[in-house]
């Protein structure tokens, strides 16, 4: 297939430039009819069918007028305002297997790390305490993942083999084989309920942002346990900062923080009870993005649906 395109276009690339250069590179050796620019170049731009960015140039629909479709960098779209989308462009998302399994390591990770209680252990570590917290069955532990897509499914099917009790929440109903699933708005005290770990595996919208705040916290079991790889806008930190003094909440382990890095005041970085990573539950590495990209072009020049397609009405 690769051989056979022989029609030019070019794609203009609009992000972190190490990882642009690179694949600039990698177009010309594997894909030389397809040019490819890296911002502010952008050659002919009515040329330009494709963008990848993380977040586009102003007005691209007008600056690029044969723009076919805008790529992601990440497996998230929040970045982008979706109501400036042109018609006719479509929103691309990075649907990488291998950000699907990072992703699935770290919440097995972290969930069993809360489950066997190594906050406590390290604390008391630290303090010269040799003492044995209970031991939990993981039958007896109820760990909740909201969001049921491609990242809360894989993990879910994972942290079935040790045994939890498992829960999930979605927008509309799903089944899924030894999992408590739960559906919707009205759905989500009940959900929160069982939560003795919760982990946010949701995409930002409108609808998602702060979903993690006060008024949820308070339908969770005291003590909970938080997880957040979602996004940083789900969390309302003060909040959190709250829930944590008061033992509400009693561990958060967040990899996404609102601004990131996050200022050397944020109250997240000194907090005993808070585990902080720097986004990095999952990266795309350089091959896998190429590889992805050129097979999302190639699929759209041969006229076939490219994989990660977003459904811009549901905004993810
Ligand atoms: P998907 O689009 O595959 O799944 C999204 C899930 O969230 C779906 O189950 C969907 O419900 C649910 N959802 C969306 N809106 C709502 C809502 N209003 N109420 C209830 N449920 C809702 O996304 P992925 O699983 O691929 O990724 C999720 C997010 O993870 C990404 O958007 C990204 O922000 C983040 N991410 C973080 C990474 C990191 O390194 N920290 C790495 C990769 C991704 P339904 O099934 O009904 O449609
Ligand atoms: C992503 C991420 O969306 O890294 O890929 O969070």
């Amino acid at each position: 297939m690769i051989e056979n395109v022989q029609a030019r276009c070019s794609i203009v690339y609009k992000s972190e430039s190490v990882r642009g250069q690179r694949w600039q590179e990698m177009f010309a050796r594997e894909l030389p009819n397809i040019d490819f620019y890296l911002w502010p170049e952008t050659g002919d731009p009515a040329a330009v069918h494709y963008l990848i960015s993380w977040e586009p140039p102003e007005n691209y629909g007008t600056l690029f007028p044969n723009l076919k479709a805008v790529f992601s960098v990440g497996a998230g779209v929040d970045q982008f305002d979706l109501s400036q989308v042109p018609p006719s462009v479509k929103l691309v998302r990075m649907l990488d297997p291998d950000i699907t399994l990072a992703v699935v390591e770290y919440i097995c990770f972290a969930t069993l790390a809360l489950h066997r209680d190594m906050p406590d252990y390290i604390r008391q570590q630290s303090e010269g305490i040799w003492k044995k917290q209970p031991l939990i069955p993981a039958r007896e532990r109820r760990v909740a993942v909201m969001g049921l897509g491609n990242l809360g499914q894989a993990a879910l099917k994972q942290l079935s083999n040790f045994g939890f009790d498992l829960h999930g929440w979605s927008r509309s109903p799903h089944e899924i084989d030894g999992v408590t699933c739960h559906a919707g708005w009205k759905a989500l005290p009940d959900f929160l309920a069982q939560a003795d770990i919760l982990i946010c595996m949701l995409p930002l919208t409108e609808e998602t942002k702060h979903i993690l705040s006060k008024k949820n916290f308070h339908y969770l079991p005291d003590g909970a346990c938080l997880i957040n790889v979602g996004r940083g806008d789900h969390l309302c930190e003060q909040d959190l900062v709250a829930a944590l003094d008061s033992g509400k909440i009693s561990t958060a382990v967040i990899d996404v923080l609102s601004a990131e890095p996050p200022v050397s005041e944020h109250p997240f970085w000194g907090h005993a009870k808070v585990w902080l990573t720097p986004h990095v539950a999952a990266v795309t590495s350089v091959e896998n993005g190429y590889r992805l990209f050129s097979d999302n072009v190639l699929r759209d020049m041969a006229g076939e649906p490219m994989q990660g397609e977003v459904n811009l009405d549901n905004g993810y």
